[in-house]
């Protein structure tokens, strides 16, 4: 018998990045600049807080929140770095990966076709996992508008069905991020519609040239918004599924429900290793920024002498680049560069279908320097080749 499965999971696409790298899969020497995940191991002092919590039997459930110190840890470090207050008790929520903050705000907030506004291009969870929860997602195009939301954009996108904007910064996949004027004059709009903005800052700690702001300490926003942030990128813990969501009592509280016949809580041995991520994980932290800010740098030059453009990626580890230059879409120059020269980068079709016969791909710099450049000359070759 053939088991049908459910109407809204049939519905659900394969992320285009997985649809992608299961071609790169079944191939032998390939240099992926493609999955955005950090070459780095866990820095070696928050791997023995993980050791060490298995080692004194720390194998239990916690309470549904996450444990109480971890929470109060992410308070002070918040109110230090950001000045932002959040209650630990009440305000905040940990969450398996930053992935889980996302789908519990969605699902706690939205009623059935309610709006959620998403930039696009955007990481590929929002659209689909918004879908799942009822709610019906709305891209914002930012293409012509160097990739950032803009006022304007937004005001004319707001409907009486809009309810959420979603925020991402240093963004996936473009590595643009907002400055705190840009950042006002979205909350004029976010406050005069009474939005909320679920604000997934993952990649602020990997801002290169300035400090990042978080939405919710922009003045008045922060009773507007579900920051979300989780320690797989700036920490390279991927593996070891811990974020956290914080936000107005009410939502973390329902937020935390909906988690407690879910998730149950994030494993103990993974938020006792984030805790010591954050309290003695900074001068790690800051060394990986600093090659990855290395490898932006050569990768900016490289692909801006191949003719490539692309909006300043000021955060993250992506450039998301047109190859208009070359006539091919993104899609086209991505399988012939993987096939031709066994580099693999992401089509941008895979952020967002307003891209699917536009010029764009994905670049990721998280792989070591000698193979990056090794990716580049390819590139290069390519070009000359076609
Ligand atoms: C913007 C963004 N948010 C969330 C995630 C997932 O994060 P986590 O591993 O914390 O679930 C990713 C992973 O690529 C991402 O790029």
């Amino acid at each position: 018998m053939k088991i049908n499965v459910s109407k809204k999971s049939a519905s659900i696409t394969p992320s285009g990045i997985r649809e992608f790298f299961d071609l790169v899969l079944g191939m032998e020497d390939i240099i992926s600049l493609g999955i955005g995940e950090p070459d780095f191991v866990t820095p070696w002092n928050i791997c023995e807080a993980g050791i060490y919590a298995l080692e004194k039997g720390y194998t239990s459930y916690t309470s549904n929140q996450g444990l109480l110190s971890f929470r109060k840890t992410i308070a002070q470090y918040l109110k230090k770095k950001y000045n932002l207050g959040y209650h630990p008790e009440k305000e905040i929520l940990i969450t398996v990966g930053t992935s889980e903050a996302y789908d519990l705000a969605i699902r706690a907030l939205i009623n059935p076709s309610d709006e959620v506004l998403i930039p696009e291009p955007s990481y590929v969870s929002y659209y689909s996992v918004t879908q799942l929860a009822g709610g019906k997602p709305k891209y914002l195009s930012t293409h012509e508008t160097g990739f950032k939301v803009t006022p304007k954009m937004l005001q004319e996108a707001i409907s009486n069905k809009t309810k959420i904007l979603l925020l991402n910064y240093p963004s996936n996949p473009t590595g643009i991020t907002y400055t705190v004027n840009e950042l006002k004059n979205i909350a004029k709009i976010v406050k005069a519609n009474n939005l909320i903005v679920i604000s997934d800052e993952i990649y602020g700690d990997l801002t290169y040239d300035f400090q990042h702001t978080p939405f919710a300490s922009i003045s008045g926003m922060q009773s507007h918004t579900v920051y979300i942030n989780g320690f797989s990128k700036a920490y390279a813990m991927t593996g070891w599924r811990v974020g956290y969501a914080c936000g107005p009592e009410n939502v973390i509280d329902a937020m935390n429900r909906i988690h407690q016949y879910t998730m149950l809580c994030a494993p103990i041995m993974s938020q006792m290793a984030a805790q010591e991520a954050l309290i003695n994980g900074d001068n790690a932290c800051l060394e990986m920024k600093k090659e990855y800010k290395r490898r932006r740098e050569y990768v900016i030059s490289r692909l801006g002498e191949m003719g490539f453009t692309f909006p300043y990626p000021a955060g993250a580890f992506y450039i998301f680049a047109s190859v208009k230059n070359t006539g091919l879409t993104g899609k086209e120059f991505s399988c012939r560069l993987l096939k031709e020269k066994k580099v693999a980068v992401v089509p941008g079709v895979a952020f967002g279908t307003e891209f699917k016969n536009k010029y764009y791909i994905r670049v990721c710099y998280t792989t070591e320097f000698e193979k990056l450049k090794k990716a580049l000359n390819k590139i290069e070759q390519f070009l000359k080749e076609l």
